[in-house]
């Protein structure tokens, strides 16, 4: 079955990256010279789905302006024959069909998921958290739906992280199939250190099935207080086969200082026009450090 919705959660309050969050969404934060949710867009586009779900809250407008069409912009920008600027700008707004829910009280990302369902309906659907930016030829996103062609299961994005590290992240214990792919045999949201093995950490790219809604509304507070996803994925994963699966590619935590830096260097190293002038620059910044 084809996955044709992308649920991105944006209500966040986005308190890791205060004061810089204070009156702007984290997700309109610019690495290089767009924002970082035109990226986790861009790559839903370059996968193939046709619709995107943003799950809102107070204050997150700058985001659903971002993707609309400015008239004024628009008008502006073609009188003064800046037609390159003009194209893209349209190209932005053309980018996808998307539609906002409010989640209307801070419950928690499974809380924020679970808002969608009527969007949704019943097929399966794929999830990205706007702070997870991927970087590689193949999108993480697309590495995936190609892999739920070949399992048609819920599938997690995995990648390893180091043993110190794991009380950060949704952490998933299972067996190796084949390759990068592990079936799930157990979840759990933020473990406390010493209380798993496994070093294979939950990236923010999901494709569920919709089963999951129904397990959400179920779910009570975990982790924090708060309705975690990864409580109602292991419910999900005693009922269905779920796997879990090592993408491809590097990750950025861009809701994270550091890596929202790391991530401007990468992406800057990337840029058609702006790389060879950086890469000149951060030698030469090297060399003086
Ligand atoms: C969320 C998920 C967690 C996952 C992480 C990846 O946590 O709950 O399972 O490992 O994203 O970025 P958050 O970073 O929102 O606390």
């Amino acid at each position: 079955m084809k996955i044709r919705k992308a649920v991105i959660p944006v209500a966040g309050l986005g308190t890791r990256f205060l004061p810089a969050s204070k009156a702007i969404p984290k997700e309109m934060l610019t690495i290089v010279d767009r924002p970082t949710i035109q990226y986790i867009v861009e790559e839903v586009v370059a996968s193939g789905i046709e619709e995107i779900i943003f799950i809102t809250s107070e204050g997150k407008s700058a985001i659903e302006n971002h993707f609309d069409y400015d008239f004024e912009l628009d008008t502006i920008l073609e009188k003064k024959q800046k037609s390159k600027l003009c194209e893209e700008m349209r190209h932005i707004s053309n980018l996808i069909d998307i539609v906002s829910i409010r989640q209307k009280k801070p419950l928690g990302l499974g809380h924020a998921i679970w808002t969608a369902r009527n969007v949704v309906g019943n097929e399966p659907f794929m999830v990205l958290l706007g702070d997870d930016l991927v970087l590689n030829d193949k999108p993480c996103s697309l590495q995936m739906l190609e892999l739920f062609e070949k399992y048609g299961e819920s599938i997690i994005a995995v990648q390893k992280v180091p043993k110190d590290q794991t009380f950060q992240y949704g952490i998933v214990e299972g067996e190796s199939i084949e390759g990068r792919v592990y079936r799930v045999d157990r979840m759990m949201e933020k473990p406390a250190p010493g209380t798993t093995d496994s070093d294979l950490a939950i990236i923010g790219r999901y494709i569920l099935q919709p089963d999951i809604f129904d397990l959400l509304g179920r779910t009570t507070p975990g982790h924090g207080g708060e309705i975690q996803l990864t409580d109602a994925l292991l419910a999900l994963s005693k009922k269905r086969t779920m796997y879990a699966y090592e993408f491809e590619g590097t990750r950025f935590d861009a809701g994270d200082k550091l890596g929202y830096l790391k991530a401007i260097v990468a992406f800057a190293l990337r840029h058609p026009v702006l790389a060879d002038d950086f890469r000149d620059y951060i030698k030469q910044v090297c060399l003086e450090c």
